[in-house]
């Protein structure tokens, strides 16, 4: 693999002749599918070569990255905190690139990413940063998403009180080059800002300035981040067959999706800093797949989460003994940071095989473990172990997997890169916040959901408190 990454992917627990239970890939329906990837590879570079999809150009931006990184050089002599405002594609990539890589850590400045309007956790936030010395990056590829608008609304009224009338100084927007609501606003008020290539896509967006100026700003090495994607791409552009580790990936996981299709995939993340990678991999995966399908049954795959060794003792029972409608994904680092020995003495005599062990004998036996266990129950597994907890690795490893959603959803028969589930779910937020123009959509929308038959029990409000009386034997 190329020069400075380096990653293990193993597929030989999906194979026939490795796992019992009839879930495993025969050799011929591989070759279908790897068949059907290399159709889905020549869709995607015709689309790529007209300028539909833009993703993969990302990790050759290098001149923008230096241009970004100076700028937040800037800003980061100004400011100590941060503050992303977004949601989905234009936050979850931000947040997942700085936890793998320890970005708390770094000397940059300290990120915080509001991506909720829940009032509980939105109003503290803004509170507990020190205005005077924070910058705002508001990100909305469309400009059009509520949940945004309203944080940015309370963040300008937060900065004016703090900072007056250079409240613009610190006021960075994140948007698309030529329209909307956030473009327009930048335009109007001389705003800093940045271009989301109009071909990129949100969840495919966390290498553009959506997630490159923020992480720059917070010290991590964008430049290696895209290193790494670049190292992937070139991989993936330049390995024929099954040595090309994004086109077999695409393939197995193509299969679980159609032809033995499995309701659920999980990620079970073992290492610091992989949880919030999953996290936006579930966005990816979730958004770019689950789609309806003309004249043929909708298709998708669930993406959940476990975080290794604390899920082993809650989702695992499920995992092994319930529905074999999974499929697993294990994700770890090759190497982690930490090397400490658990003491050598003070254990019951059952436990003494712990004493002077590193932990992480521990956490790699458990790694070991779950896996075989899963395996032994006959659940199909995937294995990828990350090189190293770097940018370089996580570059690479985020810009593999936009590359094998992207084949997987074109081998679906689906536009992997469209949400119309999503913008619906926006439409019907604005309509009902009062939007201008969408009276009639209201309207019909209200209609429709008057229909909802309730079967509410309440305790505590209009209706006697029907517990209390019959602990009380009445
Ligand atoms: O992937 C997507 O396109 C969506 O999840 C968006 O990222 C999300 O809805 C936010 O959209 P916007 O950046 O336009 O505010």
């Amino acid at each position: 693999m190329g020069d400075g990454i380096r990653f293990r992917f193993d597929f030989s627990l999906v194979g026939e002749s490795n796992l019992r239970g009839g879930d495993g890939i025969a050799a011929p329906d591989f070759r279908k599918m790897m068949a059907l990837v290399d159709d889905a590879v020549d869709t995607l570079a015709g689309k790529h070569r007209r300028g539909e999809i833009g993703f993969p150009d990302l990790p050759f931006l290098e001149k923008e990255a230096r241009a970004i990184s100076r700028d937040a050089a800037a800003l980061r002599a100004k400011c100590t905190h941060i503050l992303v405002l977004g949601i989905g594609g234009s936050a979850l990539g931000t947040k997942a690139v700085h936890d793998a890589v320890g970005g708390a850590g770094r000397p940059g400045m300290a990120l915080s990413v509001g991506d909720n309007v829940d009032p509980d956790a939105f109003f503290p936030l803004l509170a507990k940063l020190p205005m005077k010395k924070t910058a705002v990056v508001a990100i909305s590829k469309s400009g059009g998403t509520a949940e945004t608008n309203a944080q940015l609304a309370l963040a300008i009224a937060a900065l004016k009180k703090a900072v007056g009338k250079r409240w613009k100084e610190r006021l960075i927007l994140i948007t698309d080059p030529s329209k909307g609501v956030f473009r327009r606003m930048a335009d109007a008020e001389g705003l800093k800002s940045y271009a989301v290539p109009p071909n990129v896509g949100g969840r495919f967006s966390v290498l553009s300035p959506v997630g490159l100026f923020p992480l720059a700003a917070a010290g991590v090495r964008v430049d290696r981040l895209l290193a790494g994607a670049a190292q992937m791409e070139a991989i993936f552009r330049h390995t024929k067959g099954t040595d090309n580790p994004v086109r077999f990936a695409a393939a197995v996981y193509a299969y679980y999706l159609l032809v033995k299709p499995k309701a659920v995939q999980v990620w079970f993340t073992y290492g610091a800093g992989l949880s919030l990678i999953a996290e936006w991999w579930q966005q990816l995966w979730g958004e770019s797949l689950g789609k309806e399908r003309e004249g043929r049954a909708p298709v998708g795959q669930t993406p959940a989460r476990a975080v290794g060794v604390t899920d082993q003792h809650s989702q695992l029972q499920l995992y092994q003994d319930g529905p074999s409608d999974k499929v697993f994904t294990f994700v770890r680092w090759m190497t982690g940071r930490e090397k400490g020995n658990v003491p050598k003495a003070g254990f019951a005599p059952d436990m003494a095989m712990l004493g002077g062990r590193p932990l992480r004998d521990l956490f790699d036996a458990e790694f070991e473990g779950t896996i075989g266990a899963l395996w032994s129950a006959g659940r199909p597994i995937v294995r990828m172990e990350i090189g190293k907890r770097d940018e370089e690795h996580v570059g690479a490893f985020l810009h593999f997997w936009e590359w094998v959603t992207a084949i997987a959803g074109t081998c679906a028969g689906v536009d992997p890169f469209d949400q119309p589930g999503v913008e619906e779910g926006k439409r019907i937020a604005r309509a009902l916040m009062g939007e201008k123009g969408t009276e009639t959509f209201r309207a019909d929308f209200e209609e429709k959901v008057s229909g909802i038959r309730r079967a509410e029990i309440r305790i505590g409000e209009d209706l006697p408190d029907v517990s209390r009386r019959r602990m009380r034997g009445k």
